[in-house]
């Protein structure tokens, strides 16, 4: 069966915002991890000087990603709100944790749109962070979608003398909607105790060269070697994962002829599966690096895979276009400067104002003008610049959210976000001089 395969070196979150919507069947993702380490291709591999980095820094973040994602799903800005409260962070150096949620956040918002009714997306990472992407995961899909955490356990990599050897990566599998999902149930062997023939009534049993053994359907705990330095699939590329995880996954959620996505690539081990899977796919990773080494890798499939007998029907095309022209509006609106009513007209419900205020939040990351500090939504008012005893009302363009302790302390009177600020700066100083006046007395 013919097949096709495009790779795009490049940002995906560029790229997928220029495919269809529900164009996909099937996305497995393998992103950086939050691990806080640099991956570096081993000297002498095919892979050599292809690296990249796992370190996360709220400068890696634009701007409006974050109010992007808190405008589209206003629990999950509070979830990632929180996480910066929790690491006790102030607004400049905000957390890297945040910065890698929100990073990861916006991708996975993308790539709800992108799957089909029927589509599945399995995301795998490790202990590191796995805990809050779960969380995202049930904000962006939907917890109700969610369908298996598989644990992915393997011998290799080292251990710590402070803890038990870490040997599992995890994988979260969640449907665009559970009721509708494409899954191909597989089997897998379940020996006998002994190795012995049970001989039960209806029971098929089977022997091979370790004993005898029933078919069950496959669990959720998969033991797959990893890709060793023996390994005749090793490409050397950091982080690549085995063709045998991703034939499983791509069998498991989608027929031949699907599409199959993967926004973080590597070394195109997902292409080259869903290659001999016959699935068409598209990866895109955002390494020039691993671009030569995806090209080297599906041309030289093509001829002579080591690891499977080619199927002479498969044919495999390198694509590195241009990125395709948007075919769909665009998805979120980022006006936040313009509240949706029209200027001047005031807000007339509670629910009109609150909706203005989260605006503001979410254009501002969570900043308050007042003391330039983060703070979550729940601690937020909604200020009328102009105050109300000298006639300002609640329109768009007199209002702003402030936290409660400086919507507090603001008087009745007019005061620019830089007014603010200096005020606060007087009232933290004079703070500080009162205690240490005390203590002195002490
Ligand atoms: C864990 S590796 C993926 C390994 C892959 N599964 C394999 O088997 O080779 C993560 C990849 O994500 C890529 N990456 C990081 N940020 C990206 C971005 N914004 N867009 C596209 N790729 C990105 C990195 O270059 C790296 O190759």
């Amino acid at each position: 069966m013919k097949s096709r395969h495009q790779i795009y070196i490049h940002d995906n979150l560029e790229v997928m915002r220029n495919l269809p919507e529900q164009s996909v069947d099937l996305i497995y993702l393998d992103p950086p991890f939050n691990s806080k380490r640099m991956y570096e291709a081993p000297i002498g591999t095919k892979s050599e000087g292809a690296k990249f980095h796992d370190v996360w820094r709220m400068s890696d973040v634009k701007d409006h990603w974050f109010g992007e994602l808190s405008e589209q799903y206003p629990a999950l800005g509070e979830f990632i709100a929180s996480v910066i409260i929790m690491q006790g962070k102030l607004a400049k150096n905000r957390s890297d944790l945040a910065a890698y949620l929100i990073f990861m956040g916006i991708r996975l918002a993308e790539m709800k749109w992108l799957l089909k009714d029927s589509g599945s997306i399995y995301l795998h990472c490790d202990p590191t962070a796995g805990h809050y992407l779960k969380i995202m995961m049930d904000y962006v899909f939907g917890a109700k979608n969610f369908c298996n955490e598989i644990v992915w356990s393997y011998k290799s990599g080292g251990a710590s003398m402070k803890t038990f050897a870490k040997k599992h990566d995890v994988i979260f599998y969640y449907a665009r909607n559970a009721k509708n999902v494409a899954f191909f149930p597989m089997k897998e062997k379940s020996y006998n105790r002994d190795l012995k023939p049970y001989q039960f009534k209806d029971v098929e049993e089977y022997e091979d060269e370790t004993g005898w053994y029933t078919l069950v359907n496959m669990k959720d705990v998969w033991t797959i070697d990893m890709v060793g330095r023996t390994s005749r699939e090793r490409t050397g590329y950091p982080t690549q994962k085995p063709v045998a995880l991703l034939e499983r996954i791509i069998k498991a959620g989608s027929r031949q002829g699907d599409l199959v996505l993967d926004p973080f690539c590597g070394c195109a081990t997902t292409n080259v599966a869903s290659a001999m899977l016959g699935r068409n796919s598209i990866g895109v990773d955002v390494s020039r690096l691993a671009g030569k080494l995806i090209h080297d890798r599906l041309q030289s499939y093509k001829d002579r895979h080591p690891l499977v007998t080619l199927n002479e029907t498969v044919k495999v095309e390198y694509k590195c276009p241009a990125l395709p022209k948007s075919r769909r509006r665009p998805r979120v609106v980022l006006d936040y400067a313009k509240p949706k009513v029209p200027a001047q007209r005031e807000y007339a419900t509670a629910a009109e104002k609150k909706a203005a205020r989260r605006a503001d939040w979410s254009a501002r990351n969570g900043i308050c003008p007042g003391c330039r500090e983060f703070v979550h939504f729940r601690f937020t008012e909604l200020d009328r610049r102009v105050p109300g005893a000298e006639g300002g009302k609640y329109t768009p363009d007199n209002t702003r959210f402030l936290c409660t302790d400086c919507n507090r302390n603001k008087k009745d009177e007019y005061l620019s976000d830089d007014a603010l600020y200096q005020n606060y700066l007087k009232r933290k100083h004079a703070e500080q001089e009162a205690d240490r006046r005390e203590s002195s007395a002490d």
